[in-house]
């Protein structure tokens, strides 16, 4: 099976940005459904556009930027996403939390009993591809944790479709 997950050698330029804005903002936030239900702000372009690497690829695929959080004591079930099966995400802070992937087949997930996952890792200032069409779950500890991710149009661009692009350009770590 390919890789879940990648890290990009490009680092972030605007971390520090995005965790600024994120703890300026009002919470908590109200839940609605869907992806709407994920506590969440708009990425201001203006921070976005600092970074070239990020922008030139937001705006190639018609991206838009999303600043999310989790609450402590807050997980994210197990789920894959209805809306990209690419994200590009950021964390913005380093707190304790663990994020999951489950290597089997999505069709058998809700029927097996015993799946395997592994864990992605995330590193400071560094973006990480991610297969967001697989089920994946986050879970955070006792602080706030923010992070950043890209919403890449399904119908516009894939997770192997991105991945081989950056792979052509030598911009992800094998
Ligand atoms: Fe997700």
């Amino acid at each position: 099976m390919s890789k879940l997950f990648y890290e990009v050698k490009k680092k972030a330029k605007i971390g520090d940005a995005l965790y600024d804005f994120a703890v300026s903002q009002p919470r908590p936030l109200g839940k609605e459904h869907g992806f709407n239900q994920i506590p969440k702000w708009r990425a201001p372009d203006e921070i976005l556009q600092k970074d070239e690497f990020l922008w030139n690829l937001m705006k190639k695929y018609n991206a838009t930027g999303w600043v999310f959080y989790y609450k402590p004591w807050e997980h994210y079930k197990w789920h894959f996403d209805e809306v990209r099966t690419v994200g590009l995400n950021l964390a913005l802070n380093d707190v304790r939390h663990h994020v999951f992937f489950d290597t089997g087949d999505n069709d058998s997930f809700k029927t097996d009993m015993m799946r395997d996952f592994i864990e992605l890792k995330y590193k400071p200032h560094t973006y990480h591809v991610l297969n967001a069409g697989v089920y994946h779950c986050g879970y955070n500890f006792e602080e706030y944790r923010y992070f950043f991710t890209v919403q890449f149009p399904k119908d516009i661009i894939s997770f192997d479709q991105l991945v081989a692009e950056l792979m052509d350009e030598d911009l992800l770590f094998d």
